[in-house]
């Protein structure tokens, strides 16, 4: 579904800019929102992909949403919910065209936007909501991932953000923390997985 650029340029003029965070803007806010409403969207998959926790010549892997028929399309499924848990943030309209500039709303980091029905974690009515997705044809795009050279990756990707490992656990507590329905198996699976790793190479030093 592209996004007609009218619809992006009016998306805010009416004090109605409302924006998904499924990943790090769970827990690091974007400026300026005056609300943050935890909820789900439905209809996509989380997906690692490559970007900035790393250096440009080993970059780390960061959640993305792929769109469920895309996804469906894959051969490396891991099991996706049906809820895409996350956070909505309101951004008064006054405040709109400094966090347009913020997210550069028509392409962060090679993300593509669109917008989708989100739904309050209370059971209020659907928002409209800007979501930014990974399409195949972006550059951070990757293949088939086995979860264990993810997990591996992950452990050993560090960059100007940060951690890699960091970010994946922070993603874990904070969906957590969303609602007693919000953790992602996927997610949750990978810093399992993490921990492992940890776990055999702590043991594998003290053994020497
Ligand atoms: C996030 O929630 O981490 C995110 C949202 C929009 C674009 C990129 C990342």
């Amino acid at each position: 579904m592209a996004v007609h650029q009218k619809q992006i340029e009016e998306f805010g003029s009416n004090d109605d800019f409302w924006l998904f965070g499924y990943g790090s803007l769970i827990w690091k806010p974007p400026p300026h929102f005056d609300q943050r409403v935890p909820g789900y969207i439905e209809g996509y998959v989380r997906r690692f992909w490559q970007d900035h926790r790393g250096t440009p010549e080993a970059p780390g892997r960061v959640v993305t949403l792929i769109d469920r028929a895309h996804w469906d399309t894959l051969s490396d499924h891991h099991e996706p919910t049906e809820r895409v848990w996350g956070a909505a943030y309101h951004i008064p309209a006054a405040k709109v065209p400094e966090v347009r500039e913020y997210l550069d709303i028509r392409e962060i980091n090679g993300y593509s936007i669109q917008f989708t029905p989100f739904h309050p974690a209370s059971d209020s009515k659907p928002i409209r909501c800007l979501v930014y997705i990974g399409l195949p044809e972006n550059p951070q795009f990757l293949g088939p991932q086995d979860p264990n050279a993810l997990a591996r990756k992950i452990l050993q990707s560090r960059g100007p953000s940060g951690e890699n490992r960091e970010y994946l656990f922070n993603l874990e507590e904070a969906l957590l923390g969303l609602s007693e329905e919000s953790g992602d198996k996927h997610i949750s699976d990978l810093v399992a997985r993490c921990k492992k790793l940890e776990a055999e190479r702590k043991s594998a030093s003290g053994s020497k």
